[in-house]
């Protein structure tokens, strides 16, 4: 079948991919950026993970949601998001696709996820821990980077704010969250303001 054929191949890519940049970068870029940051204004634009760059991908996924960066989940997560009977039941809505629309958005994350990102964010969430291994479908807001970041943050002012409603919702908080800036200088959550921690 077709269909399968091309899954197994995103997951091929995925797999190669994963061993191939997994290390091969330092840690070292996250210093900078904060040290940037008290200096000059220029880096207040930065980009922590890369924006979206595919048309499709921005047109199709982000209607409900924020078309999350690639950057923010490794590729064999999205492999399991894109696949037929996932987005049938994608966290509880339809987001089907023809298989053709499937398979560019699938080749499009797979190919710029957290794993093949070289800013220091992406690779952060690139660990997912154990939400890979869980039987429902993979998180943003569930890799350990994520929650460890957020942790702080009262349910009140997400799931119990109206303005909110969930984490999945970045830019709700997230005022730079679609050119993907999520710096926690640029936070201000609905109802509460800026966030000092
Ligand atoms: C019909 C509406 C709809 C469309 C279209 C849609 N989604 Fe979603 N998506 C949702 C809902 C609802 C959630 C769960 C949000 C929540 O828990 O608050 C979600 C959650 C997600 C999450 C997990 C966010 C988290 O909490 O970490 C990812 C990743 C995601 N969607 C990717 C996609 C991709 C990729 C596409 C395009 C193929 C897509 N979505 C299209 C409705 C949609
Ligand atoms: C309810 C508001 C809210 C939502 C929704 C939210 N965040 Fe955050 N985020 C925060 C706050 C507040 C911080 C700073 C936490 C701290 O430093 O204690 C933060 C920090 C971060 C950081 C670390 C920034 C830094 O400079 O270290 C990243 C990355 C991030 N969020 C990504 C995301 C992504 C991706 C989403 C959506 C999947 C998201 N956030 C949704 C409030 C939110």
């Amino acid at each position: 079948m077709r269909t399968s054929t091309k899954t197994i191949a995103i997951l091929a890519i995925a797999l190669l991919s994963l061993g191939a940049v997994g290390l091969a970068v330092g840690d070292s870029d996250d210093d900078d950026h904060e040290k940037h940051e008290k200096g000059g204004g220029w880096v207040k634009s930065r980009p922590d993970v890369a924006p979206v760059a595919n048309a499709t991908y921005s047109q199709e996924c982000g209607s409900c949601h924020l078309a999350y960066q690639p950057g923010l989940l490794p590729a064999l997560d999205w492999a399991r998001i894109m696949g037929p009977d996932a987005l049938a039941d994608h966290y509880g809505d339809d987001a089907s696709l023809s298989d053709a629309l499937r398979g560019e958005i699938a080749s499009y994350l797979v190919a710029n996820s957290a794993d093949q990102g070289t800013s220091s964010r992406s690779r952060a969430f690139a660990f997912v821990g154990e939400a890979a291994a869980d039987a429902a479908l993979p998180r943003i807001t569930r890799t350990r980077y994520f929650v460890n970041k957020h942790d702080e943050v009262p349910a009140r002012l997400v799931t119990g704010n109206p303005e909110v409603g969930s984490f999945s919702q970045c830019n709700s908080c997230h005022r730079g969250a679609d050119k993907g800036i999520y710096n926690e200088d640029q936070v201000s959550i609905p109802g509460h303001g800026r966030w000092d921690d």
